[in-house]
Formats: structure tokens, sequence, C-alpha cells
């Protein structure tokens, strides 16, 4: 080995010496950062910051009311085709009942169910905004 490659293997010995130490110390920041994430959002619960995150980057969820005005409420605002109208929980009650509650009534209305269309004509719309748009519609939680 001439002169050179010692001192290139020697710094290279010292430099991931270096990293890694600097890796252990970056662990100790990056756990402190991500903390407060992980206190915020509980799983089975709303997340603020998720929501935060999706509102900031544009786009993102519609809002309940934004769901129903622009796709529910053609349908459950009157209650045509049988539809449970809007804030009748007693009908919306029967439904939740015969579908085994809300997350019942979520798959049906991904589904669709007899002239309740799939997604209730919100293709764009994920999960929870259905979610919520039905929670909404419902008084139901
Ligand atoms: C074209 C009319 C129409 C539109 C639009 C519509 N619905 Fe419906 N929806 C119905 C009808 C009719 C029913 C009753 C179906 C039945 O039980 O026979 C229903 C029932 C439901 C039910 C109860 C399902 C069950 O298990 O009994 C849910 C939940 C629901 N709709 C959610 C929604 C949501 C959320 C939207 C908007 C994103 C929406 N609907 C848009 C017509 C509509």
């Amino acid at each position: 080995m001439n002169l050179i490659k010692k001192i290139l293997a020697a710094q290279a010995a010292v430099l991931a010496l270096w990293a890694v130490s600097a890796q252990a110390a970056n662990n100790d920041a990056i756990a402190e950062r991500l903390k407060p994430v992980g206190e915020v959002c509980i799983s089975g619960q709303e997340c603020a910051g998720v929501g935060a995150v999706a509102s900031a980057a544009g786009g993102g969820a519609m809002s309940a009311d934004d769901v129903i005005a622009k796709h529910c409420n053609a349908c459950h605002g009157s209650g045509v085709l049988g539809a449970p109208k809007i804030g009748d929980s007693a009908a919306w009650q029967a439904h939740a009942d015969a579908a085994g509650g809300l997350d019942g009534l979520l798959k049906h209305a991904i589904s669709g169910i007899n002239a309740m269309p799939p997604k209730g004509t919100c293709a764009e719309c994920g999960d929870e905004e259905l979610l919520a748009a039905i929670k909404k519609m419902s008084g139901l939680e």
C-alpha cells in the first residue's frame, strides 16, 4: 500500500466513526421531533395533524358539508327514492340498525344499495369523507 492509500484508508475510518456517532445523536433528535406527532395522533381517534397537512397541501379532503352539498343532498335533502332524509335521525337509526351500525352504513354507501348509487355519486370521495358526510346527515356518531 502506498502512502496516499494509507492516508485515505485512515480518513475513511475516521469518517465512518464520525458518521456513526453523528447518527446516534440524530436518532435522539429525531425521536424528540417525532414525539409530539405520536402524542397527537392516537389510533382510532381523529388526528388533527393529518387534517392540517391535507388542507395545507391544497385539494385534500372535502369537508362533510361540501360532499353533502355537491352529492348527497340531491337525494337525501328531500328523501327521493326512499333515501333517509338529512337530519331525520329516526330514519337513519333504522338504516343503521339494519346495516349493523355506522360501519355497515359506510359499506353500503361505498358499494351502493338499491337506489343508492355507489359512493353516492362522489367518485372522488375517500372512505373518511363518506363517513363524515354520513355522520353529519344522520347525526350518528
Ligand atoms: C341518486 C340518489 C342518491 C344520492 C345522490 C345519494 N344517496 Fe344515499 N341513498 C339513496 C337511497 C334511495 C337510499 C336508500 C336505499 C335503501 O335502503 O333502499 C340511500 C341510502 C343511503 C345510506 C344508508 C345505507 C343503508 O345501509 O341503508 C347511506 C349511508 C347513504 N345513502 C349515504 C349517502 C352519501 C354519503 C351520499 C353522498 C356522498 C349519498 N348517500 C348520495 C339515494 C342517494
